[in-house]
């Protein structure tokens, strides 16, 4: 059986990069600062960012390097058997999300396809009404959801070289480069230093322990950590791989795309006078108001960034998806020893189940568990509690159960990088993180 290898280091970057980059970075980072008061939540996230993300990737790392398997042999070949129940725990989690996420991934494609048509804006009232409509269609929406979930499947049935690699290294540039424009246009509004001051003028006093905690909550999801997605894009590393850079690398790439999509969103929202604090409908029900506002009197340019940001949308949750679709496609094609086109298939079922309900739950049917909508039900069991214990336990597993050597030699490269920064780590992985996460966890559930 012929397992797959990015080709090249920056196909490495961009891959991993593009399973960090996502509507974690759009959508959820900037309704979470939006919600937390701007540049204090940002300053306590970048903080999370070092501390907490930097280390928790690189221990996903040195599983997935270490066994070139998938997630589930993976935790085993580390840990022993019960270890990989966790492996099998982040397979599933990553299912689940997927469901969800391409529900909302969805709604990107038709926010798209209206934007193209311009069939977007118009007032306050018609915006929520066009969104409430079309979230509680029974049919449109799961059309949607499948269509992404299928688009992701055949990049994935590719393979790893040809498919995700590939594809990474076109769509990252890319969703770059669309960002840019958008951000731009954004800050040269007029009264759009406002909305810059907001993101990075700290307010300390504004800080609780809510915004501390929600800012790590928002670094699992923004990293991917916690559900062996990295772990998974790990086995295609090559021995030369420096983990301390790579993780550095792309944790640095996924902060600056979620800092520059607060440049996109709060200069305009600021210039136009709309409230930050619009929480998750932020971008489905308060940016295309604030778009036709802010770009009104150049209804063309409008238009163009209309259809440049639901794009950028889109490309960004494709190159999520991807990677969570690659993790059970890798479990299913290596363990029950079938095709990966056939793993692949399973995956995408599966999927589709999760994404169909989640889809009606919004409207369409009562979908409810404990009287809370299937879709919230999902995001909340894996945000809230499935990464944070994968996590958890995935710094137990590298801290104190796996042979330090083992550990010391994946982290230096067998003595050759990184040696003098190993000790630090370790001491994170060992103390910083489990600690951090239990905060995180009991904050989730609402204990502390
Ligand atoms: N990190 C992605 C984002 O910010 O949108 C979300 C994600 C991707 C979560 C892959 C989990 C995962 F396995």
């Amino acid at each position: 059986m012929e397992r797959g290898s990015f080709g090249t280091k920056i196909g490495v970057i961009l891959a991993t990069a593009g399973s960090a980059v996502g509507l974690g970075n759009i959508w959820r980072f900037p309704y979470m600062t939006g919600e937390n008061g701007g540049a204090a939540f940002i300053f306590i996230y970048l903080i999370c960012v070092f501390i907490l993300g930097i280390p928790g990737m690189i221990a996903e790392f040195i599983i997935g390097r270490h066994s070139a398997a998938n997630a589930v042999r993976a935790y085993k070949n580390m840990g022993g058997k019960c270890w990989s129940y966790v492996g099998l725990m982040g397979a599933i989690t990553s299912m689940i999300i997927l469901g969800f996420y391409a529900v909302i991934a969805g709604w990107c494609l038709q926010y798209l396809y209206a934007a193209l048509m311009g069939n977007i804006g118009g007032d306050v009232t018609s915006v929520q009404n066009y969104f409430k409509e079309f979230v509680s269609n029974p049919i449109e929406p799961i059309v949607w959801t499948i269509t992404f979930i299928l688009i992701t499947h055949f990049v994935v049935t590719k393979g790893v070289k040809k498919g995700i690699e590939k594809v990474s290294n076109i769509l990252m540039p890319t969703l770059f480069v669309l960002l840019l424009i958008i951000v731009i246009s954004s800050c040269t509004l007029p009264g759009a230093i406002k909305g810059i001051e907001f993101l990075f003028y700290p307010d300390f006093s504004k800080v609780t322990s809510k915004v501390l905690l929600d800012a790590l909550g928002q670094g699992f999801f923004s990293l991917s950590l916690g559900t062996a997605c990295l772990c998974t894009y790990a086995s295609y590393f090559s021995r030369q791989t420096d983990l301390l850079k790579s993780s550095i690398q792309i944790a640095g790439i996924d902060t600056i795309i979620a800092i520059f999509a607060g440049l996109m969103i709060f200069p305009a929202a600021f210039s136009v006078g709309v409230n930050p604090d619009s929480g998750p409908a932020l971008i489905f029900i308060t940016l295309p108001n604030v778009f036709q506002q802010a770009f009104g009197s150049l209804p063309v340019f409008a238009y163009i960034i209309g259809v440049l940001f639901y794009a950028l949308l889109a490309l960004a949750a494709l190159t999520s998806t991807i990677s969570m679709h690659e993790i059970g496609t890798a479990f299913f094609f290596e363990e029950l020893h079938i095709s990966r086109k056939k793993g692949a298939w399973i995956e995408t079922g599966i999927c589709i189940c999760i994404g169909i309900l989640c889809s009606l739950s919004q409207g369409a049917a009562k979908i409810n568990i404990f009287g809370v909508d299937f879709l919230s039900c999902c995001d909340f069991l894996t945000s809230d509690i499935l990464l944070p214990l994968g996590s958890f336990l995935t710094c137990i597993l590298i801290g104190r159960v796996v042979d330090k050597h083992v550990v010391k030699d994946e982290f230096t490269n067998w003595g050759t990088v990184s040696r003098s920064f190993y000790a630090i780590w370790l001491f994170g992985i060992r103390w910083v993180c489990p600690i951090c996460i239990i905060f995180v966890f009991l904050h989730q559930l609402h204990i502390i």
